[in-house]
């Protein structure tokens, strides 16, 4: 098994650090006031981040995977709300784009999408159809060279920033989950309004609101595959954008590891430096392992999609446990920095509020475990 990353993914994490870097001088001020990180962005899409698995042709960067959460993991360490900027953007619509929508639309969508002139957002979640995706409420009637789409999304990240919507309603009620449809739906369209900005507990950076639609007319080419092949769609972007998810979940407890480690050297406490207390030793100890292990599976995750195996279950089991131990160390992290990880200047109390959240989206922990008891029940 060979463990080393290639010259250029170690250059692309690299690159991912200093660009992070930049990020600190003002991410407390952005997540205190929920300002969205424009800049921040326009210099990610400089590096091509915006859309680095994208094909060359379509003007991408063509790297693979593991570069892709080598970088969301680097962010993450110091802020997520860029993070999930660019893994909806990458994961989720790109990717999903690229895999499964037809040549006239690749070319149409993807090199805006690649050079982050445009983002996407992901429509699936709704107010009654969050975790239980296959109820769509949200209707896409089939009125001969269009559909008319009526309903709406709910939690939706970029949805202001955002321009190239992916959304998925349904057409065929009494089919099920057999009758929804994936559409490419351009914001501007006629009929679209967005809902308050919803105030987060984390990732306040990012922006997310509701999506209404009222008598949106989408023409037919802009449907992702046959009819009623929405479903199985959202399902794999869901599978590839958990991937995303579980990599900057591993950032986040990495990032809040780092700063412990850091501060434990510093801090002094009953004469000595708290890292030589075995309490806090012992903390800093679990949480490395557990990093440790999340990486392994982040990393794994990522190389079965490189090389074409399936990744569901490593995914699922990934983005489960990433986000589980990214709440546990910065809570963790939070403790060992005692009252002054309770205040935002040590960052790690945002770093608290960020992993929560993981927990949460692309699929909550226990969406994760339904993915994973079937697998292995059935298998
Ligand atoms: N690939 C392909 N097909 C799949 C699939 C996969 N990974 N998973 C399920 N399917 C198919 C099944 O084969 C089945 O098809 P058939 O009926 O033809 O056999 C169909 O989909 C229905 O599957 P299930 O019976 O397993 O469906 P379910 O209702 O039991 O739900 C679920 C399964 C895993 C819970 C699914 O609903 C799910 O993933 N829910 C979570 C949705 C989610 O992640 N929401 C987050 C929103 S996006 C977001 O957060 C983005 C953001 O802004 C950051």
């Amino acid at each position: 098994m060979n463990f080393e990353l290639t010259e250029e993914q170690m250059m692309i994490k690299d690159a991912a650090r200093d660009f992070a870097k930049k990020l600190e001088a003002d991410v407390i001020e952005r997540d205190y006031k929920a300002i969205f990180p424009t800049n921040h962005i326009k210099e990610l899409s400089e590096l091509g981040f915006m859309g680095m698995m994208i094909d060359p042709k379509y003007g991408g960067g063509g790297m693979d995977s593991l570069s892709y959460v080598l970088a969301l993991e680097e962010i993450s360490k110091i802020d997520s709300s860029v993070a999930v900027i660019m893994s909806v953007q990458n994961s989720l619509v790109s990717w999903g784009i690229e895999k499964f929508g037809n040549e006239a639309q690749k070319e149409k969508y993807l090199p805006a999408l690649a050079t982050g002139e445009k983002i996407g957002a992901f429509l699936l979640s709704e107010p009654e159809a969050g975790s239980d995706a296959t109820s769509q409420k949200t209707q896409a009637v089939d009125m001969g060279d269009y559909y008319l789409v009526n309903g709406t999304k709910n939690w939706i990240t970029n949805a202001a920033c955002g321009s190239v919507y992916v959304v998925i309603a349904q057409t065929h009620p009494e089919k099920k989950h057999h009758g929804i449809n994936a559409l490419i739906v351009d914001k501007d369209t006629p009929g679209i309004s967005l809902g308050p900005h919803e105030d987060k507990m984390g990732m306040r950076s990012s922006d997310t609101h509701s999506v209404m639609f009222t008598d949106v007319k989408v023409p037919k080419e802009n449907r992702i595959g046959e009819d009623g092949f929405g479903f199985k769609f959202a399902m794999k972007a869901l599978e590839a954008g958990r991937i995303g998810i579980a990599a900057q979940a591993l950032g986040i407890a990495a990032g809040a590891y780092e700063r412990s480690l850091q501060y434990s050297k510093e801090r002094k406490a009953f004469g000595k430096l708290i890292s030589e207390h075995q309490a806090i030793a012992f903390k800093l100890a679990d949480m490395c392992v557990k990093i440790e292990n999340a990486r392994n599976l982040v990393h794994k995750s990522a190389w079965l999609k490189d090389n074409g195996k399936s990744y569901s279950l490593q995914g699922s089991m990934a983005k489960l446990y990433a986000a589980d131990i990214a709440m546990e160390v910065t809570t963790e992290a939070v403790q060992i920095h005692g009252g002054y990880g309770y205040v935002s200047e040590y960052h790690v109390e945002r770093l608290m509020r960020e992993a929560k959240l993981t927990q949460i989206y692309e699929g909550t922990s226990e969406v994760q475990k339904i993915v994973i008891s079937r697998t292995i029940l059935r298998d």
